[in-house]
């Protein structure tokens, strides 16, 4: 993007790009009646993407804008979980089909919260459920902080090809700033961890634009990030919404790089990627030559996962569709797929 559109449009509060479609579309006008009615609509005849969302974290980030709380007891996650395995049953029992699954992916909050045999669990339920096709894609969102050894087993029990680590800066005043201190050797540990327990593809999450980043220290984060050979990074924007997410308000507004500095930061990070041998995708991620998004790329294959369906259990507080719409920019933009045929 040119540095003068950022400039200009910068400061617009644009829906955005990684939520499609976007909040505003979500609407409680889409009742049971409608739902049902979709998914008897749902082909068996091609395979879906599933996504889970668990809204559960230890503790919060101050920059966070996922759909997400506190819980300091187990007791909460469980009774999620039964009520996600009831919803799976609902959907499975409403398609009445076997549901050919080709893309499971555990989001959140942190899905890393849950207890190893409760993922295990979880992961058999949906395979008795659905029928889940032997090359699926078992994707999970892991926070390297609370990431063990014991919950890495799980990982290889229940076939887990790909973790996406959230990793966001490096930088420890941004950290202390953002309430997540996360040293390199944590996330390092992690990433051999998960290798080991046989997870092929590694993604990181990496944010420009929050409090007291600057280009010097995006760069520093990149550089490490690059020792660690991650296959995929994504690369997004702080989205500062204090008035929607309290907690941000913890930030402090002039501590925040203007649009012009996000802009830069953004484009330097890009280039140093490139530079370490990444290709871009989209805008905003980024892939080893030789990964599935970046030869589908080339190839002309590349599409928005259309086919993607999030389950939260409607036992929650919110509805299905917005833990969507508030919800985790990785999810959703990890919803790129590269397709058989153009
Ligand atoms: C569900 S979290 C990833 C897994 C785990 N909870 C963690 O944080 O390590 C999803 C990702 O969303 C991104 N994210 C969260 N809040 C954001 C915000 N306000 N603006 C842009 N990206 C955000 C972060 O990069 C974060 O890693
Ligand atoms: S960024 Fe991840 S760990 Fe931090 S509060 Fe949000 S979901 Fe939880």
């Amino acid at each position: 993007m040119r540095s003068d559109l950022a400039d200009i449009y910068g400061q617009d509060k644009l829906p955005r790009y990684t939520s499609y479609p976007t909040a505003p579309h979500f609407s409680s006008a889409i009742g049971e009646k409608v739902y049902r009615h979709w998914l008897r609509s749902v082909s068996v005849h091609r395979p879906v993407s599933l996504y889970f969302h668990i809204p559960f974290c230890r503790s919060m980030c101050w920059y966070c804008g996922c759909h997400t709380s506190v819980a300091t007891h187990d007791e909460p996650i469980a009774a999620f979980v039964a009520a996600l395995r009831r919803e799976a049953q609902l959907i499975a029992d409403t398609i009445e089909k076997s549901l050919p699954v080709a893309h499971l992916h555990f989001g959140g909050g942190t899905p890393t919260i849950m207890a190893p045999q409760l993922l295990v669990d979880l992961a058999d339920a949906l395979r008795y459920i659905f029928f889940v096709t032997p090359d699926a894609e078992i994707a999970v969102e892991v926070d390297p902080r609370t990431l063990t050894n014991d919950l890495t087993q799980a990982f290889k029990y229940c076939g887990v090809t790909r973790a996406s680590l959230g990793v966001q800066s490096f930088d420890r005043r941004v950290q202390r700033t953002i309430n997540r201190l996360q040293s390199f050797e944590q996330t390092a540990a992690a990433v051999e961890r998960l290798r080991r327990a046989g997870v092929r593809g590694i993604n990181f999450d990496l944010l420009y634009g929050l409090p007291f980043q600057t280009v010097s220290s995006c760069l520093d984060s990149i550089a490490k990030c690059v020792e660690l050979r991650p296959d995929r990074l994504s690369v997004f924007g702080y989205a500062h919404v204090p008035s929607f997410k309290k907690h941000q308000r913890k930030i402090a507004e002039e501590s925040l790089p203007d649009s012009v500095a996000r802009h830069v930061q953004s484009e330097t990070i890009a280039e140093a990627l490139q530079d370490a041998g990444y290709v871009r995708i989209g805008l905003d991620h980024f892939a080893l030559p030789d990964d599935a998004l970046a030869t589908a790329q080339r190839d002309g294959r590349l599409r928005r996962n259309s086919r993607a369906t999030p389950m939260t259990a409607l036992t929650h507080s919110s509805a299905s569709g917005r833990a969507r719409s508030v919800g985790c920019p990785t999810a959703l933009s990890k919803t790129w797929w590269p397709s058989a045929t153009t």
